[in-house]
């Protein structure tokens, strides 16, 4: 089992590769899923990559990162258990970004698996379209990663996530990170920005996820992920099962949040 102190992670993206850490307390967070990685460096979309409304985060930064090749050369330090986060363009790139993090995997407690990024073409989202593909690419990254704590992180779209977390299980995978961002539309004056919503309008779809994935697999251990800005929210997805709390957007609004729910966290898991 994956034991984080306090249970509470920073989310794949808004976590980088660590940058907020220097604002927050140490103490209070639990690790940090560092940036999706692929296999080819990426730019990332033009701007605008960001916006927000009244209860959400638009983004579509299309996973910009330098690759896996600079990544493994050049590994982040960080004070706290760090969570790799890999993805893919296609079938193959997914298998050859494990083969490569393979190298540096002691480095890690756990990896989680991005399959549920909308903003790139190929690959992200799109790879749990075609269950049985998606059925054996699990399969064959927990061959290439015998020893790792894998992690899956889907979203809501292509795929209802009771199924994808029993494919998960059974490809004997241990986690699940629920959910990713959900496609989106949003108005800054006549331009309009296509991107992922995350935020306060996310949680209750990321309760719900998490609760329909509890209820039938308790065994599987569940990463939170989805408008958790307070306290409150934090309970919440406790009641619901989930074994860690991630906090993602909420670091761009006050990273002090972190440190009050990560406080929570340490007393009522004491
Ligand atoms: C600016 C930004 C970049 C993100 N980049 C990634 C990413 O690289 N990989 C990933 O798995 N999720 C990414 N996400 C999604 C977050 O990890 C998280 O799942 C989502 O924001 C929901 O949590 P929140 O409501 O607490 O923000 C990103 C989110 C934001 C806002």
């Amino acid at each position: 089992m994956l034991e984080l102190t306090p249970p509470l992670v920073l989310l794949s993206g808004p976590a980088g590769f660590g940058e907020y850490l220097k604002l927050i307390d140490h103490k209070y967070v639990g690790g940090a899923i560092l940036k999706t990685i692929t296999f080819h460096p990426k730019e990332g979309n033009p701007t605008p990559r960001m916006a927000d409304g009244d209860f959400y985060v638009i983004n579509r930064i299309g996973l910009e990162n330098p690759g896996i090749h600079r990544f493994v050369e050049d590994l982040p330090e960080l004070p706290i258990p760090m969570i790799a986060s890999l993805g893919g363009d296609s079938f193959e790139e997914y298998l050859e970004v494990a083969h490569v993090f393979k190298k540096v995997a002691d480095r890690f407690c756990a990896v989680e698996f991005n399959f549920s990024c909308p903003n790139v073409k190929e690959g992200g989202l799109s790879i749990v379209r075609n269950r049985e593909r998606w059925s054996d690419l699990l399969r064959e990254l927990r061959r290439v990663l015998p020893e790792s704590f894998l992690i899956a992180k889907v979203g809501i779209e292509g795929i209802f996530v009771e199924e994808a977390a029993e494919m998960v299980k059974d490809a004997g995978w241990e986690g699940i990170t629920l959910v990713n961002t959900v496609r989106g539309l949003h108005f800054e004056k006549d331009t309009v920005i296509l991107g992922g919503l995350s935020g306060p309008i996310l949680k209750p779809i990321a309760l719900r996820a998490v609760y329909e994935v509890k209820r039938r697999f308790p065994e599987l251990f569940v990463i939170a992920s989805g408008g958790v800005y307070s306290v409150e929210d934090a309970k919440e997805f406790l009641s619901v099962g989930a074994d860690v709390i991630g906090i993602g957007s909420a670091l761009f609004k006050d990273p002090g949040i972190v440190e009050e729910i990560g406080k929570y966290l340490m007393e009522v898991r004491r």
